[in-house]
């Protein structure tokens, strides 16, 4: 495990998601309830930034991230695509918000995935 700092959570949206460099990756991060969600900022279709589309509650409760080039559809829990074309799933990282000098501050393991894809 190798926890390493992200971002505070006051800059984590809830309905969008903002895009963070955490070692080599780039991440989109968002707000469900009071979790923070990490997926890999990558659509697995075409290799766009995920973060520059909307989050929106999904069936079943999900938070899911949608493309804004085709439309492609991700659980950012489980890194599952939900809605064509993309068929492959993205990778999904565990977060954990730790008060730190007054304010929370949302570190990101980015050694290990949650769902076991290999980031690219
Ligand atoms: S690039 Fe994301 S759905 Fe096509």
């Amino acid at each position: 495990m190798s926890l390493v700092r992200a971002c505070t959570l006051a800059e984590v949206p809830s309905g969008e998601a903002l895009a963070v460099d955490v070692e080599e990756y780039t991440l989109a991060l968002t707000r469900d309830g009071d979790a923070v969600l990490a997926i890999q900022d990558l659509c697995s279709h075409a290799a766009v930034a995920l973060s520059e589309g909307d989050v929106e509650a999904g069936p079943d409760g999900a938070c899911e991230i949608e493309c804004w080039l085709h439309g492609s559809r991700f659980d950012m829990r489980s890194g599952a695509p939900s809605g064509l074309p993309a068929t492959s799933p993205v990778a999904t990282f565990r977060t954990e918000v730790r008060d730190e000098d007054g304010q929370q501050v949302v570190y990101v393991d980015v050694a290990t995935t949650l769902n076991g894809v290999r980031p690219d």
